[in-house]
C-alpha cells in the first residue's frame, strides 16, 4: 500500500470552485463512484467537505498510473495529485458545488482498499435502520449524516460562546450519582467497593446545579448526558445531550430573555434562519384549551372549540352523559373538507380511539345542506348556530369528540396533527417558537393516588398559590416554563425554591415524609441552610433541538451512536451478558438463566 509521504493534501474536495482553476493540487479521501469509459476514468471523490470529479486520462498519465486507477472501487481510500481545469459548458453539472470544474489527475496513491459496503455511502438511501446502525461507521461516511454531525458541532460551538459571553461558567457534574425519586426510573451502576450499593446515573445534573448556586458560582450551564430508563420513542433515547443552565438572582422574564437571545443566535449563525424575538407565550391552561397539548404546534390554526353549550339539553345519549359527568364537547374545523370520503372518516374514528376517545362524530356543512350522524336529534337552526359559533362555513368539516376534559384534549389535539399534516397545512420551512408558562405545579397520578410534581419537585409554586399548597394541590400554578418549536419540546425549566421551610412543604404534599425527604434529599436541604440565592434554570434538549434544525424525523439521524427503540446497539451488541467473576466481584446475582 501506497502512502501520503510527499503528497501532503492542500485542498478539501467540496471547496474547489472554478477561481482556483490552473491550480495544481493534493487531495485526499474516498472513492464514491467510478464510471469506467476505455482509456477515460471518472471518479467521484468525497471527504468530509464534499465531492468532487477527478479524471485518470490514460493519455496524458501513462500506463502504470492508470493501471491503478483501473483497480479502484467504491470506498479505496485514495491521494491524486492533479490540476484544477474548468469543465467545458456541456459538461457543467449545475447540482453540485464544484460542478464547474475537475481535476486532472497526474499522480494516484492507492492508500487503502475497501469491501463492498452493505449500503450505498449516499443520500437518501432506502436501508433498514437496524442495518444503518450495524454499520454506524458507514452510515456516518454518507454527506447527510456529516452534515448532521458538522451541524451539531456549530450548534454546540455557538451556545459554548455565547454563554461564555454571558458570564456562563461550563462546570462538570458526576456521572456517578445517589438514585433519586421522582422522575423517570434510573439505570443503576453496582458499586464493587461498596457491595449491595448502586450509584446511580443521572438524569440530569438538576441538584448539582442547584448546589452550584448555593456555592456562589452564579451561572452555570454544561453540555451533558442525561440517562433515563424509559420506553422509547422516535424523539427520546436513553442517553441523551442537555444544554444545561442555572443562573442566581435572574427572575424569569431574565431567563426567558437571556434564553431567547441563545436560540437567536443558533439558528441565525448555524442555519441562516431568521428568528424573530421575543416569542409567543402562551399558559399552559390556555395552550390545553386551543391546542389540546403542552407543545402546540403553532405552524397553523384548526383550534379547539368548545360546543358543550350548544349541544347540551338534546335527545342525544351520547353528548348528555357525557356533559352531565363533567366532560365537554369540542371540535376542531377541518377547513373546505366538508366533502370527505366516508373511508377516511371510519379510519379516523379508529385515529382518536388510540387516544382515548370512545367515538368521533361529524358535522359536514355541504351545499345540499348538513350531514352528521346526530342530525336527527338538532334543528336545522342549532346546526347553523354551531356553524357561527365555530367560525365554520359551507364546505367545512367540523371534528367532534365528547369526553372528559383530558380524553377531548389528547384525542382532538392529535386528531389536529393528523389532519394539519393530511391537509398540506404544516409548511416545513416555518419556525414557530412558543413559551408554555404557568404550569400547574402538580399532576394527580391515579394509579399511585397521590400528587406528582408536574416539572420536578424542586421547582418554586408562585407565590400567591403558596397558601394553596396544602389545601388545593391541584390549583397551584408553579414557575415552569416549556419552550416548544413546532410542536416539539426542545426545553424546559423553572425558577427553583431556595428556602428550606417552603422546600419541605412542597415535600409533603407529593407525600414525601420530613424523614424521607432527608433521606433522600438531605444534603440539599442541608445546602439551603447556608445561604441559597434566588436562582432558576432550564435544559434543552440538544438531539432534539439539532434534529429539527437539520429537518430530522428520529434524534438518532443527529447522534453518533445512538440505540434502537429496544435500547439496543446492533453494532457493539450492548447490552451483553457479562462474566461470573465480573459478577461475583460486584455482589450481584441476576434471576435470569443464561442461553
Ligand atoms: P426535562 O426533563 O424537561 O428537564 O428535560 C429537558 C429537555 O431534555 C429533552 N429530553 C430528552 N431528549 C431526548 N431523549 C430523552 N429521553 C429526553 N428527555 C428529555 C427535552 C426536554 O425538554 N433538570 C430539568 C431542567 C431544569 O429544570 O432546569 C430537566 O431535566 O427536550
Ligand atoms: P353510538 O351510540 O356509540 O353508536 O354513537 C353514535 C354516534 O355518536 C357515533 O356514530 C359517533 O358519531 C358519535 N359518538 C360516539 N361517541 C362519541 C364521542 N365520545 N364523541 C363524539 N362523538 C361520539
Amino acid at each position: 500500500m501506497e502512502t501520503l509521504k510527499g503528497m501532503k493534501r492542500t485542498m478539501n474536495c467540496g471547496e474547489i470552485r472554478k477561481a482556483d482553476e490552473g491550480k495544481e493540487i493534493n487531495l485526499a479521501g474516498w472513492v464514491s463512484r467510478r464510471r469506467d469509459h476505455g482509456g477515460l476514468i471518472f471518479v467521484d471523490m468525497r471527504d468530509r467537505s464534499g465531492i468532487v470529479q477527478v479524471v485518470f486520462d490514460e493519455a496524458a498519465m501513462g500506463h502504470d498510473e492508470f493501471d491503478k486507477a483501473e483497480s479502484l472501487r467504491n470506498e479505496f481510500v485514495i491521494g491524486v495529485r492533479g490540476n484544477v481545469r474548468a469543465r467545458s459548458d456541456e459538461t457543467i453539472n449545475p447540482k453540485m458545488p464544484t460542478g464547474e470544474i475537475e481535476i486532472v489527475v497526474t499522480e494516484l496513491r492507492v492508500l487503502n482498499k475497501a469491501k463492498t459496503p452493505p449500503f450505498y455511502i449516499q443520500d437518501g438511501i432506502d436501508v433498514d435502520e437496524n442495518v444503518r446502525l450495524r454499520y454506524r461507521y458507514l452510515d456516518l461516511r454518507r454527506p447527510e449524516m456529516q452534515q448532521n454531525i458538522m451541524l451539531r458541532h456549530r450548534v454546540t460551538k455557538i451556545m459554548r460562546d455565547y454563554l461564555d459571553q454571558h458570564g456562563f461558567l461550563e462546570i462538570e457534574t458526576p456521572m456517578l450519582c445517589r438514585s433519586t425519586p421522582e422522575g423517570a426510573r434510573d439505570f443503576l451502576v453496582p458499586s464493587r467497593l461498596n457491595p449491595g450499593q448502586f450509584y446511580a446515573l443521572p438524569q440530569s445534573p438538576q441538584i448539582f446545579k442547584q448546589l452550584l448556586m448555593v456555592s456562589g458560582m452564579e451561572k452555570y450551564f454544561q453540555i451533558v448526558r442525561c440517562f433515563r430508563d424509559e420506553d422509547l420513542r422516535a424523539d427520546r433515547q436513553p442517553e441523551f445531550t442537555q444544554l444545561d443552565i442555572e443562573t442566581s438572582f435572574l427572575d424569569q422574564d431574565d431567563i426567558l430573555t437571556l434564553m431567547e437571545g441563545l436560540v437567536k443566535n443558533i439558528f441565525e449563525q448555524s442555519i441562516g434562519a431568521e428568528v424573530k424575538i421575543p416569542f409567543e407565550r402562551m399558559s399552559w391552561q390556555e395552550a390545553m384549551d386551543r391546542f389540546g397539548t403542552d407543545k402546540p404546534d403553532r405552524r397553523f390554526g384548526m383550534e379547539l372549540m368548545d360546543i358543550s353549550d350548544l349541544v347540551k339539553g338534546s335527545e342525544f345519549k351520547v353528548f348528555n352523559s357525557v356533559l352531565e359527568s363533567g366532560g365537554q364537547v369540542k371540535v376542531i374545523n377541518v377547513e373546505g373538507y366538508a366533502n370527505i370520503p366516508r373511508r377516511e372518516l371510519d379510519g379516523l374514528v379508529e385515529y382518536v380511539k388510540i387516544y382515548g376517545a370512545k367515538g368521533l362524530a361529524w358535522i359536514q356543512y355541504t351545499n345540499d345542506g348538513v350531514k352528521s350522524p346526530f342530525k336527527k336529534f338538532y334543528s336545522d337552526e342549532r346546526f347553523e348556530e354551531i356553524r357561527q359559533a365555530t367560525g365554520a362555513h359551507v364546505g367545512d368539516l367540523l371534528l367532534v369528540v365528547g369526553d372528559k376534559p383530558s380524553v377531548v384534549a389528547q384525542a382532538l389535539g392529535e386528531l389536529r396533527l393528523e389532519m394539519g399534516r393530511r391537509r398540506g397545512l404544516i409548511d416545513p420551512n416555518k419556525l414557530c417558537f412558543l413559551w408554555v408558562v404557568d404550569f400547574p405545579m402538580f399532576e394527580y397520578v391515579e394509579e399511585d393516588k397521590r400528587y406528582k410534581a408536574m416539572h420536578h419537585p424542586f421547582t418554586a409554586p408562585r407565590e400567591e398559590d403558596i397558601e394553596l399548597l396544602m389545601t388545593a394541590p391541584d390549583k397551584v400554578k408553579a414557575n415552569a416554563y416549556d419552550i416548544v418549536l413546532n410542536g416539539v419540546e426542545i426545553g424546559g425549566g423553572s425558577l427553583r425554591i431556595y428556602r428550606r421551610d417552603l422546600q419541605l412543604k412542597v415535600f409533603e404534599a407529593i407525600g414525601l415524609t420530613e424523614e424521607e425527604a432527608r433521606s433522600k434529599f438531605g444534603f440539599l436541604m442541608d445546602a439551603f441552610e447556608y445561604g441559597t440565592p434566588p436562582h432558576g434554570g432550564i435544559a434543552f434538549g440538544l438531539d432534539r433541538l439539532v434534529m429539527l434544525m437539520a429537518n430530522r424525523k428520529s434524534i438518532r439521524d443527529v447522534i453518533a451512536f445512538p440505540k434502537t427503540q429496544s435500547a439496543i446497539d446492533p453494532m457493539s451488541h450492548a447490552p451483553s451478558e457479562v462474566d461470573e467473576k465480573q459478577l461475583r466481584e460486584l455482589s450481584i446475582k441476576t434471576a435470569v438463566h443464561k442461553k
